[in-house]
């Protein structure tokens, strides 16, 4: 059951450096085969800033008081976020700085990251969508999990999807990943099936958005 003192909204500039602090935790294995066992935060700080000022709707906080225990990140369309990211310069201005050493990236371990998402994209292309909508990131703070805060974080991107106008809503998940699953599944998400990568099997989840009652506006920010 949420508790009654977890509060979602739009996250703050302020807020995306714990954000990030929890995301190099809960996916530290990931971030370990790019950027070592001492990860700087400054690429992903300058990736979520970016997409906190381009969509700023999809990004969302859940917080107990003024402590941040969770983020979700939704994007009503992912081909708009990366033209937009391509067309703002950010693409160049992230390159420059990866090259001049500035994230300390480990450039062989990239290299296999991207040829991975190679082989994951031309595998997942199959299972279509109407849009392309995604919800592309969430975790918890390990110590306030259990208790609503992911359930919270996806409701709100979803209606904040529908208040979009955007039919749809696609995610991929590791099929042993048995809490995001349940989360996922309690909303109204269904498995569409599996794609994989060279580290193994994602299970591909939609949920239909028709119906659901938006938050603000109507604004179409689809492609
Ligand atoms: C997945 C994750 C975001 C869930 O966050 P959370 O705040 O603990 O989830 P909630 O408290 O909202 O739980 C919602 C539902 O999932 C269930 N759940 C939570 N953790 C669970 C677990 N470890 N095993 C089984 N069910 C679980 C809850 O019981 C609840 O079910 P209910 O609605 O039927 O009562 C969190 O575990 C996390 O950050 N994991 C690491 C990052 C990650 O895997 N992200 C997803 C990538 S696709």
């Amino acid at each position: 059951m949420l508790r009654a003192d977890i509060d979602v909204g739009p996250i703050r500039a302020e807020e995306l450096r714990d954000a990030v602090r929890i995301f190099l935790g809960a996916f530290s294995e990931n971030v370990k085969a790019v950027y070592g066992d001492s990860p700087r935060p400054d690429a992903m700080l300058d990736v979520w800033t970016f997409f906190s000022q381009d969509e700023p709707g999809g990004f969302l906080a859940a917080r107990e008081g003024c402590t941040l225990i969770g983020y979700a990140l939704f994007t009503a369309s992912l081909k708009r976020l990366q033209r937009d990211a391509v067309v703002r310069g950010q693409v160049l201005r992230w390159t420059l700085r990866a090259l001049s050493g500035r994230y300390g990236i480990q450039w062989l371990q990239l290299g296999r990251v991207l040829w991975n998402k190679i082989l994951f994209v031309g595998s997942s292309g199959r299972f279509r969508t109407q849009g392309d909508a995604q919800l592309l990131n969430i975790a918890v703070e390990p110590a306030a999990r259990g208790r609503g805060a992911a359930k919270a974080l996806v409701v709100a991107g979803m209606e904040y999807l529908a208040g979009r106008g955007v039919p749809e809503v696609r995610l991929e998940v590791r099929p042993d990943n048995a809490a995001a699953i349940r989360v996922y599944r309690g909303v109204g998400f269904v498995e569409r099936g599996q794609t994989r990568d060279a580290h193994g099997d994602w299970l591909v989840m939609t949920a239909d958005l028709a119906g659901r009652s938006g938050g603000k506006g109507g604004e179409d920010l689809r492609t």
